[in-house]
């Protein structure tokens, strides 16, 4: 029988381990929505090593591992928000990402995270959270709303060339 599959929060040495699997669960989840030079593009801006290490020393980010078997196979990412949102407001809070690898999903892992997220992100008292999300990503959406955010917005979000639909999520405080 497999182990069960513990989460905890990332530290700087995670970094290399946050790049690979960061790479790999976007490319899982939205890899065939662009090509391939503009996926690569992003792939080595966004998960480049040396800025997971820089996400993962600063004090205003967590970052949670869901592992298994001693795998990196999903994580979290939560912060101050950056969304491009009228509404956002200094000190607002963001769920910044929230990945499983394919074979984990729909196993409650996801929920795990959150609610470690939703704490972490809500420790001194409420406010808004904020969360973006691929506008024809229903399951996600649907995931979302069960934690409280609604859709509030919407903005494009570039990966190379490719400009996606993105809808922005809010939770009330
Ligand atoms: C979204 C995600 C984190 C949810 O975690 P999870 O452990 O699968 O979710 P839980 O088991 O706690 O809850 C199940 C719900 O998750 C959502 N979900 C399940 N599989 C999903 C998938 N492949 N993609 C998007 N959402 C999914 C659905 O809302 C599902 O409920 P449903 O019965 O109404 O369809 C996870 O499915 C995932 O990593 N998906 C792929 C990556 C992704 O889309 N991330 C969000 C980017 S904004």
């Amino acid at each position: 029988m497999p182990a069960p599959a513990t989460i905890r929060r990332a530290v700087p040495g995670d970094a290399q381990a946050l790049s690979t699997l960061a790479a790999r669960t976007f490319t899982e989840t939205f890899g065939h929505l662009y090509p391939p030079q503009d996926l690569a593009g992003f792939l080595a801006e966004h998960y480049a090593v040396e800025r997971q290490r820089t996400i993962l020393s600063h004090p205003d980010y967590a970052v949670w591992l869901l592992e298994a078997d001693g795998e990196a196979v999903g994580h979290a990412a939560a912060g101050p928000c950056g969304l491009p949102h009228p509404g956002v407001a200094p000190g607002d809070g963001e769920l910044k990402r929230l990945y499983l690898v394919r074979g984990l999903q729909n196993g409650g892992h996801g929920g795990r995270l959150m609610r470690i997220a939703l704490d972490w992100l809500l420790r001194d008292g409420p406010r808004p959270l904020w969360v973006g999300v691929w506008s024809e990503n229903l399951g996600a959406q649907r995931f979302y709303a069960r934690y409280g955010f609604a859709r509030a917005g919407e903005y494009l979000f570039p990966v190379g060339a490719t400009r996606d639909l993105e809808f922005i999520m809010r939770r009330e405080p």
